[in-house]
């Protein structure tokens, strides 16, 4: 086996005969001209799929053997055959159909350009991969995000930022002359999903990557992922006028400083003519910003966008900031930065808004800043790597937590008004929209450490593709494409997959605590954190346990920082007794006696998750051993160690955190809590 290497990409053989029988069958012919790029990777792509699964070429024709035929194309490569299809379905869409042409029966698989026939052919391979059937197809599919971007941490000396993969992919030493195959196969991936941007570099960014040196290495990349419909971005360091240019300031009113980035833009282009644009990370964890020079976030954005325009880039400028100044609640600050800016940024610009209002944590509730920009396209931005899920050794299906945060209700144009409404633009159409997934994409052989890290990597794409897409099915086409399609396999490890998450909040930070890790590294335990150098990376200043009680009193009594929210979400969140419990200790502080749903009191209640949370964890394991011989023994084997390791470190965050609250609470551990091992 190539332990994980090929992704979900694998193409194992089609294991039913009689269901290969009949692929085959309806898969003998192909009128499958392709000149350019995208096109000649599609067909490479759709003949290596066939080979896999199936083993078989498909004879080149130019005429339709009724039944036996499968033809893909443009209207224009296709250009013997009379196709017409809807405009719906735009630039990126696809159509996959079984119809008439010239009165002979053929699979069309089509779209506007070479790109959505490149994402028809991978979903067409897709519905073999999951053994659908293919015999009366009519799929018509687009994308509901303009930009699908993975964000790279990764620096140019290789390592990555909160990457627990391996180095960083891009052998920036030996760009641009040496292109590995890892690049291509890293676009055919993105591709699958219809991931169409990649920012290559760290947010916390080095000004040599805009040097003339880094821009041919840059260009290598750009080169390889035009083919698969991907555009390249950067990330750029705000100071790099000063750092770069050996200009005294990069204060972004200065007309040499706008001069020095139009420069520098067209100098981008004339490399890279399609370019995406910059990643802008300002004023944020000691980034220099437009602050330093006394500008705001939409001066320094807006001038970034004036030297994007000519050439079509855009400017994703994150939301992502808080500093040592920020005297009550770190939960506010972005909100209180950039709502005043709204509607201030130009047309070019996407503020990135990370899922919620602090960082990445197991449970956040939905950032306030989504549905209360009315005039700002709001660009969503996930994790991926698991800088707070227990990195690579744990596994932690992250659709459910996207979902959640998609699903969450703004209220901000009436009920219903949901993130994923608010980031598609469905309340102002005149928006860019987009949504961003930190990368956790490494040189490990299987990419991304774990086995089923990978699948994060795959929702995500699938959901920017389509941010309201459930879960399960995602876990399940994943599975059977990684894996095996043996329902005995699918059905048990969808489950896990599914419940993983919530397991991994309930042994690390149960009903709304957060940020309780482990200073600096966030693995591992570290509620006791009070000395991280700042008051607001102290685990003690999220908790705020005492001998009263546990939680953050965020209502009008506390920080206020649910005044954030619209009314409905103020009021439902701000009264402790409709506020559910997986967000109680995001704005409350309660006694340890207080009484909750389940009638448990809050310190048993707490006390309860943290086991169920680890013994989830032992259970998952079990149902995992049982299905050996089910794949292949690498990966089981693979799993199976990891699955130890995570529970042995379930329990230590459930020792640690119950051992440390109970310092305060001075409570005893209630019978009937699942048994310590
Ligand atoms: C987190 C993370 C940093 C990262 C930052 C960001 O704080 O720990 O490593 O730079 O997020 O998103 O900018």
């Amino acid at each position: 086996a190539d332990n994980g290497y090929k992704l979900w990409l694998e193409y194992h053989k089609v294991s039913n005969r009689q269901l290969a029988g009949v692929y085959r069958q309806q898969l003998q012919y192909m009128v499958f001209p392709a000149s350019s790029n995208p096109l000649k990777a599609a067909k490479a792509e759709f003949l290596m799929g066939l080979d896999g699964m199936l083993s078989v070429k498909p004879t080149e024709v130019t005429n339709i053997v009724s039944g036996q035929t499968i033809v893909v194309g443009t209207p224009k490569s296709l250009n013997a055959l009379p196709i017409s299809f809807p405009d719906s379905i735009g630039n990126e869409g696809y159509l996959i159909k079984t119809i008439f042409i010239n009165k002979k029966q053929c699979t069309l698989i089509t779209a506007n350009t070479d790109v959505g026939v490149l994402y028809g052919v991978f979903n067409f391979l897709k519905l073999i991969q999951t053994n659908q059937t293919i015999s009366k197809l009519s799929v018509a599919d687009h994308p509901r995000l303009m930009y699908r971007v993975l964000d790279h941490w990764d620096n140019l000396n290789r390592t990555v930022e909160r990457g627990y993969a391996g180095s960083s992919i891009w052998n920036w030493h030996k760009l641009p002359d040496i292109v590995d195959q890892r690049y291509i196969d890293y676009a055919r991936a993105n591709a699958s999903v219809g991931i169409n941007g990649a920012v290559v570099n760290n947010v916390n960014a080095d000004a040599l990557v805009l040097s003339p040196q880094y821009l041919l290495k840059v260009q290598a990349l750009a080169n390889v992922f035009r083919t698969y419909g991907i555009r390249i971005y950067l990330s750029i360091k705000f100071s790099s006028p000063v750092e770069l240019g050996g200009l005294k300031t990069a204060d972004p009113l200065e007309p040499e400083v706008k001069k020095w980035w139009a420069g520098k833009a067209d100098e981008i282009y004339n490399y890279i003519p399609d370019f995406g644009g910059f990643l802008v990370k300002a004023n944020s964890e000691g980034q220099p910003g437009p602050q330093s020079y006394g500008r705001t976030h939409a001066d320094g954005a807006n001038m970034l966008a004036d030297a994007l325009a000519p050439h079509h880039g855009i400017v994703m400028w994150r939301a992502f900031v808080y500093d040592n100044k920020v005297p009550d609640d770190r939960f506010k600050q972005a909100y209180n930065e950039f709502k005043p800016f709204d509607g201030k940024f130009k047309d070019n610009v996407i503020v990135q808004v990370k899922n919620g209002p602090i960082d990445f944590q197991p449970r956040e509730p939905f950032h306030p800043l989504f549905g209360a920009m009315p005039n700002t396209p709001l660009m969503m931005e996930f994790q991926l790597t698991q800088e707070y899920l227990g990195f690579s050794t744990h596994l932690v299906y992250e659709a459910p937590l996207f979902a959640e945060c998609l699903q969450a209700d703004s209220y901000r144009y009436g009920k219903g008004s949901t993130v994923s409404r608010v980031i598609k633009g469905d309340f102002n159409k005149k928006l860019i929209t987009g949504m961003a997934g930190v990368a956790n994409i490494g040189a490990d052989l299987n990419w991304c450490g774990h086995p089923f890290a990978q699948a994060n990597w795959y929702a995500f794409g699938r959901m920017a593709w389509n941010p309201d897409q459930s879960p399960a099915e995602i876990a399940a086409d994943w599975l059977g494409m990684t894996f095996t399609n043996d329902e005995s396999f699918v059905s048990p490890v969808k489950k896990i997959m599914l419940q993983s998450r919530e397991n991994t909040v309930n042994y690390m930070t149960p009903l709304g605590l957060h940020h309780i890790m482990g200073v600096s590294t966030h693995y591992g335990p570290g509620p006791w954190v009070d000395n991280a150098g700042r008051p607001d990376w102290n685990a003690t200043y999220y908790h705020r346990a005492d001998s009263a009680g546990i939680g953050f009193d965020r209502t009008a009594a506390g920080s206020n920082a649910l005044s954030q929210y619209a009314p409905e979400v103020k009021a439902d969140w701000g009264n402790m007794k409709s506020c559910p419990d997986e967000y109680l200790l995001w704005f409350h502080h309660l006694s340890w006696g207080y009484k909750m749903r389940s009638g448990r009191t809050l310190w048993d209640e707490l006390v309860w998750r943290y086991y169920t949370g680890a013994e989830s964890v032992k259970q998952m394991g079990l149902t995992w051993n049982k299905l050996q011989g089910k794949i292949d023994p690498e990966r089981f084997a693979e799993v199976k160690q990891l699955m130890q390791l995570q529970f042995k470190e379930a329990v230590t965050w459930r020792d640690a955190c119950v051992l440390y609250f109970q310092s305060f609470s001075r409570m005893p551990i209630a019978a009937g809590s699942p048994k310590p091992e």
